[in-house]
């Protein structure tokens, strides 16, 4: 088991922790939909989804969303293809605007239009289903690149950063090797070191393995069940039934823009009552 992935950057002053705010500090019209089920409930929220739209022209994809993650959670957001997954993800990273509604980070309204968008962008690792790595850069310069162009790293930090997390998964010796000279598995974990790159207080994992040759998923599945041992907080939609299950500490469930369950992986995908939801995860009983 290699050592903690997401361990604070030697170079900086502050561990992720620091950052992430008490929840009574956030707005009281917000307060969190916490469960007696949900272990980490007493940890800080990392993630406050307040009640936010989308839309694209007339069609609404997410109507009035609300949950929150804790510091330390695994949250899989699950959902049919079209439910609105990766829009809340982009939403969330910033590439799209909601229409409506809140989303702090820590103490950070980060959907205040006066925000500083790469300074919250550096608070916040994201990985997507594929297109991650820049086929004409090797995967040291891949890794490095937003710490130094957008985050103003000198060179000698990011590559000391990027060097360390590359050993901690075998590839410190591929780092001057290109994306296609890599196995698409490969490709993801460099491309899941290059959001850890700036210690992260939150990971964004959309999809990260439905692109992937099925004997190369489980390299990355494992690798983000290490993440989570080491405490990270990890927001992933996934297709993967099994690893949610297994590998999530909770599950919100988006069904025609609405939360149709937010629960434990036991309560929503095992003893949910509602008959979709039931229908949803049939193939998982058997
Ligand atoms: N840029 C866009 N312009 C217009 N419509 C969009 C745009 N992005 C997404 N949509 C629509 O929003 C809806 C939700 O799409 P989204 O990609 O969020 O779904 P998803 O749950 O991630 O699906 P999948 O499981 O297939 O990845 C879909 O109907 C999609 O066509
Ligand atoms: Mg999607």
């Amino acid at each position: 088991m290699a050592s903690a992935l997401l361990a604070a950057d030697s170079t900086q002053a502050s561990a992720p922790v620091a950052h992430v705010n008490n929840p009574t500090s956030a707005p009281e019209a917000s307060a969190p939909q916490a469960s007696a089920t949900i272990p980490a409930e007493n940890n800080p929220v990392v993630l406050r989804i307040d009640n936010i739209r989308k839309s694209y022209g007339d069609l609404e994809v997410l109507k009035g969303i609300s949950f929150d993650i804790h510091q330390h959670e695994v949250v899989a957001l699950l959902g049919p293809s079209g439910s609105g997954k990766s829009t809340l993800m982009r939403c969330v990273n910033l590439l799209e605007q909601v229409n409506d509604g809140q989303i702090w980070l820590g103490d950070t309204d980060i959907t205040d239009p006066a925000i500083k968008q790469d300074d919250i962008r550096a608070r916040i690792g994201v990985v997507f289903q594929q297109f991650n790595l820049f086929p004409h850069m090797n995967v040291l310069n891949n890794v490095t690149l937003a710490a130094r162009k957008v985050h103003h790293w000198d060179k000698n930090r990011a590559n000391e950063r990027a060097m360390e997390l590359l050993e901690r998964i075998g590839m410190g010796a591929r780092a001057k090797a290109f994306p296609d000279q890599l196995s698409g598995g490969q490709q993801q974990r460099v491309a899941i070191c290059r959001a850890l790159m700036t210690n992260p207080e939150l990971l964004l994992l959309d999809e990260i393995t439905s692109a992937l040759d099925p004997m190369l998923v489980g390299e990355v599945l494992d690798m983000v069940r290490e993440l989570k041992e080491q405490g990270t907080t990890i927001l992933m939609a996934t297709h993967e039934m099994s690893f949610a299950h297994d590998a999530a500490d909770r599950v919100v469930l988006l069904r025609k823009g609405v939360i149709a369950e937010n629960g434990t992986p036991e309560e929503v995908m095992d003893n949910s009552q509602d008959p979709q939801t039931r229908e949803f995860f049939s193939h998982l009983r058997g």
